[in-house]
């Protein structure tokens, strides 16, 4: 039984969640291994919509295992509200979820160093999501972190909070010169929260190393996307955890042998949220019809998404770090009516044409496109069903970027729907036995 990955491979955002519930259908375990509620994975059933932050994307099929990974940082507030709001729609959430005691916890004192770092950086601000990723992950490099198995252990976690609360009131008045919060309700909330799942917290290692002895399918979840990522992206302008199919074996507590197989998914253009370079960006009227037509407000801080034209340099690269196996290309439908169609397919940086990404952000902020027009398309395509049954000129573009990227598009979605998406031109009928 294959072990998949699932990968976004831009800037986050890039249909994860609808392509994850469509594999999880026939998955045992579902794992997340990297982020937290900075996520927003939007499923759509039957015109229900659910946003999932740190749950994964098996929680709303029947029969499977739902892991918050050792490498997720966990916000117990925000999870007892996810899992709230679950139930009171009807899904039996606890019956499905599991949480790895080595996961590490954000606190309120995270999310507020999160604010503070972010106003300090002034004009080189990230536009974090303000969810205290980056500084709880900063925690656990820095060994000052806590962990959720820490919260079972009273005495030990107040030990531990007690010195955190203190570093951080000092860093939060005497650094940043703002005043800290109240926490003297915090540990006694924190236990009540960490009490609220002890039956759901497990050791994830063991857990997938017996899900893989029984052969089961497990499904790796990615959340952000590769360009986020702390080493491969447009750092500093990216998110705190390692996104890419790299981040697996440490995050999920598996081996690296222990993943199969590597899928990618990309929107058929690109978008962004928050700060950093984005190279096929478009400041025009054009990258407002984009946000218009693809409705590209972000899933968990509702700020509109930067929208640009498919970036082939980004997109080569990531597929190359993430040994894809295979491509899935959501809302190809968004691109229906924009005619001619831009792909960046290098980038002229200090007067060169280069094809590999730069590192230096300084020269991806001053990077230009060189772009490739292809043919666009009138027809709606929310209602295909089959490559064949596309118009000429999408099936072009689709072949186009196969071809350059060098993967085969397993699938392409053309609507958040469930049942809106089918095989690529050389994507195999099953998903999970290709
Ligand atoms: P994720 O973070 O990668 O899971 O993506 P988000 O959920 O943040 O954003 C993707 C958005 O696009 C959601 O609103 C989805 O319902 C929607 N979506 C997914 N696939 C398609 C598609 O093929 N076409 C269109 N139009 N929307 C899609
Ligand atoms: P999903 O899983 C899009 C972005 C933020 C910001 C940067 C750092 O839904 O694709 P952070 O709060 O993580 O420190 O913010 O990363 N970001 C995302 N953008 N989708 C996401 O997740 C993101 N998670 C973080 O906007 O630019
Ligand atoms: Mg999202």
């Amino acid at each position: 039984m294959p072990s998949t990955a699932v990968v976004g491979l831009q800037w986050g955002d890039e249909g994860k969640g609808k392509i994850i519930d469509g594999l999880a259908a026939e998955a045992d375990v579902v794992v997340r291994y990297a982020g937290g509620n900075n996520a927003g994975h939007t499923v759509l059933v039957e015109g229900e919509k659910y946003v999932l932050h740190l749950i994964p994307g098996g929680i709303l099929h029947e029969g499977t295992i739902n892991l918050i990974g050792r490498g997720v940082v966990v916000d117990l507030a925000a999870l007892a509200a996810e899992v709230d709001g679950l139930v009171a729609r009807g899904v039996p959430v606890e019956e499905r979820l599991r949480i790895d005691g080595r996961a590490h916890v954000i606190f309120p004192y995270h999310r507020h160093v999160d604010r503070c770092v972010e106003i300090w950086r002034g004009e080189g601000r990230i536009g974090t999501t303000g969810r205290g990723i980056g500084p709880a992950y900063a925690d656990k490099v820095a060994r000052t972190g806590i962990r959720l198995a820490d919260l079972l252990r009273p005495a030990l976690f107040e030990r531990r909070l007690h010195a955190a609360l203190a570093e951080k009131a000092a860093l939060i008045s005497r650094v940043y010169e703002q005043e800290p919060e109240d926490h003297t309700e915090l540990f006694e909330e924190s236990r009540a929260l960490a009490e609220r799942f002890r039956s759901l917290i497990v050791d994830g290692a063991s857990l997938l190393a017996e899900a893989r002895r029984r052969g089961c399918r497990i499904l790796f979840e990615g959340a952000q996307g590769s360009m986020l990522d702390l080493d491969a992206g447009t750092y500093p302008y990216v998110t705190s955890s390692w996104t890419g199919v790299w981040g697996i074996g440490g995050g999920a507590g598996v081996p690296p042998r222990a993943i199969d197989r590597a899928l990618g998914v990309a929107k058929a253009y690109c978008t962004r949220v928050g700060e950093g370079p984005f190279p096929s960006e478009l400041r025009d009227e054009t990258g407002e019809r984009l946000r218009q037509a693809g409705n590209e407000y972000g899933a968990t801080t509702g700020r509109p998404r930067r929208c640009g034209w498919f970036d082939l340099v980004a997109a080569r690269y990531a597929a190359t770090l993430n040994g894809l196996d295979g491509l899935l290309l959501t809302n190809l439908d968004v691109l229906s009516g924009f005619d001619p169609l831009r792909v960046a397919v290098a980038y002229r940086v200090e007067g060169r044409e280069r094809t590999d990404f730069p590192a230096e952000i300084d020269l991806l902020e001053q990077a230009e496109p060189v772009w490739r027009e292809l043919p666009g398309w009138q027809e709606d395509l929310t209602a295909v069903r089959c490559f064949r049954d596309l118009p000429a000129a999408a099936r072009s573009y689709l072949r186009f970027l196969e071809q350059e990227i060098g993967v085969p598009i397993e699938r392409v979605s053309i609507g958040p729907g469930r049942e809106q998406i089918f095989p690529g031109e050389h994507g195999s009928e099953d998903l999970w036995l290709s």
